[in-house]
Parts: C-alpha cells; structure tokens; sequence
C-alpha cells in the first residue's frame, strides 16, 4: 500500500477531547498511535484535545483525527486544523458539521432520490410537539432523538401520543432541537465507506441483532445485551448491494471524505438511513476495524488508508 506521508512526518494523533464519547476517542487513540508506529511512523504522539489545542500542535505536520462528538466530529477542530494549515484525516469542517446534525443530514440527503430516509419531523425547543407530530402525519410508535447526540442518548422509544411530551422533553436534555422519525420494526446494520473522493467504497456489512427491544444505551454497552454478525446474514443479496451502493452515495452526498460509517434499519430487506458517522470508533472491538477486517484489510493497513486521506479545504 501507498505511503502518502512520509514516513519521517510529525504527526499528532488527535483524540480524548471534550465529549461524552473522551474514553472511546482515547482508546481510538492508543490503537491508532499503535498502528502508525507498526508502519514506521516514529514522530508520530498522542494528543489529548483541550482548549490549549492551538498551543498543542505547534511542531505538527499532520493529524490524525480520532475524536468522537462534539468539537472533534463537528467540524470544530477540522476549523482550527484549517487554519493552522495542517492537513488532517477524514471529513472536512462542512460535511462533519452536517452530519453531525441528524436533521440537516437528511435534508442534505433528500436531494438524492436513491436514499431512502425515515418519515419524520423536526420539532424545536418551544413548539407544540403532539402537533408537529399529527400535522406531519406520522404513525405510532416513533422514536425521539436529540439532533446530534451520539450512542443513543436522550433517545426514547414512543407508542402513543400521551407518551410523547415526556419523551420530547427527555430529548430537550441534551439539544434544542429533536427529530422524531416514525419508528422501523427491523434490525440494525453499519457500513463503513473508505476511500478518497471519486473513489470510495464500501466495506462489509455488520448487523447488530439485540436483545432489547432497539439498540439502546445499555445494548450498546452491555457485554451479552448485543450480537455481531459480519459479514451480515439477515440480508439478501441484491439488499445488501443495496446498503452498500446507498452508502457510498450518501457519504458522497454530504461531501465526506476519507473515511464514514453509515447506519441503517432493515425492514422486510428494505434498507432505512439513519445517519452517517464522520469519524467512527477505532478501538479494537470498535465497528470499521471488523468490517475492514473481513474484506482483507486489517487494522494496520486501514490506519493507513485513512493516514492517506489527508488533505485541507475538504
Ligand atoms: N427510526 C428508527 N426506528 C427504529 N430504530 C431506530 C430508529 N432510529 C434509531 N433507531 C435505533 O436507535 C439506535 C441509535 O440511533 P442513531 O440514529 O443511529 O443514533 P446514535 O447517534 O445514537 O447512534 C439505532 O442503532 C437503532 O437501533
Ligand atoms: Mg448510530
């Protein structure tokens, strides 16, 4: 595979942050760093992200960005990498603000007729929520999510209209904006796309079947609660090509580069968009590493590819 940095760079692996996801980002971190020093990248550091950061890429040639949620997957710090001139891995400050936003991800991915996106609505802090919800003509049961939350938080699942004003004010915790999708009695898929612009692919599917009733917080992270299947099973054939192809488009859409992880529902072997990760976990049990895994690309050569998506103004 092609070494696009040169192997003598200074490179700052960026992670940790100030996010609820810090632990996951720090163990993304210590993997990468790991990966890097096995290509022979030696000047290659962890930073942890603070607000000293400007301080603390002073000498950096480059960065590698593992940072989950908010400042490290919201074009945040992709902005100050801009503007110290560092080029950086994965999406750039537009495509990583937007889909940090479930809601303007689907409007950005309504322009493609090929993605099929939930029914739904959006409902702003102080409006009237079972309003919005019957003047849009949903059908029970929905589910609540805050707009850009991530691991399921503040996210409730709703049977009827008497149940949606606790719901909704669940999701006001967290953001000021909730969507409320109808809700897809189906199972859970990921995919990963890799690749730079114009040549992007998609990885194996992985499927989560849970034993809860949806992914939640505790299936999510309770060991047992959750089972992995990759290369998934619970599709057919032309569906998973399906899932595969709608991927790739809507990465391509939301102007991602580098590197997503796109997620779906599954109904009778009908795929849903749900929304598209810009910077996906890179722990070792984390979803990209075993669905690279599976087509050949193992953790070190994947570090790479995404090493090699550097670039500013993305
Ligand atoms: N419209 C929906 N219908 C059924 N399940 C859903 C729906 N939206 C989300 N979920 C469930 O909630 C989980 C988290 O939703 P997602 O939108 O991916 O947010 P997060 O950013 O928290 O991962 C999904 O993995 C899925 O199991
Ligand atoms: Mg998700």
């Amino acid at each position: 595979m092609e070494y696009i940095v040169p192997l003598e760079a200074k490179v700052a692996v960026l992670c940790g942050g100030m996010s609820s996801e810090r632990e996951v980002s720090l163990r993304s971190g210590k993997n990468v760093l790991g990966a890097l020093q096995r290509l022979r990248y030696k000047n290659a550091e962890l930073v942890d992200v603070s607000s000293n950061i400007m301080n603390d890429l002073k000498g950096f040639e480059y960065a590698y960005n593992t940072m989950h949620g908010k400042y490290g997957e919201d074009g945040c710090i992709q902005g100050i990498l801009e503007i110290l001139k560092i080029p950086y891995t994965g999406c750039g400050v537009m495509s990583s603000a937007i889909c940090m936003n479930k809601e303007y991800t689907k409007r950005v991915l309504s322009t493609c007729k090929d993605i099929p996106l939930i029914k739904s609505v959006f409902v702003r802090k102080g409006e009237v929520v079972n309003d919005k919800v019957a003047e849009a003509g949903l059908k029970y049961p929905v589910i609540t999510k805050p707009v850009s939350e991530g691991s399921s938080f503040g996210m409730t699942k709703v049977n009827n209209p008497e149940e949606l004003q606790k719901a909704y004010d669940e999701a006001l915790r967290f953001n000021d904006d909730v969507l409320i999708e109808e809700f897809i009695e189906g199972f859970f898929v990921t995919v990963g796309v890799l690749g730079n612009q114009g040549n992007e692919f998609a990885t194996e599917i992985l499927e989560i079947r849970t034993k809860t009733e949806w992914y939640d917080f505790d299936a999510k992270y309770t060991k047992g609660l959750s089972e992995f299947i990759v290369p998934a099973t619970g599709l057919s054939k032309e569906a998973t090509e399906r899932v595969k192809d709608i991927a790739v488009k809507a990465h391509q859409t939301a102007g991602c580069s580098g590197v997503s992880r796109v997620d779906f529902m599954i109904k009778d072997d009908e795929p849903y968009f749900l929304e598209i990760n810009t910077n996906p976990g890179m722990t070792d049990t984390s979803d990209l590493p075993a669905q690279a895994n599976v087509m050949g690309i193992d953790y070190d050569h994947l570090v790479l590819m995404i090493l090699n998506s550097v670039g500013l103004n993305k």
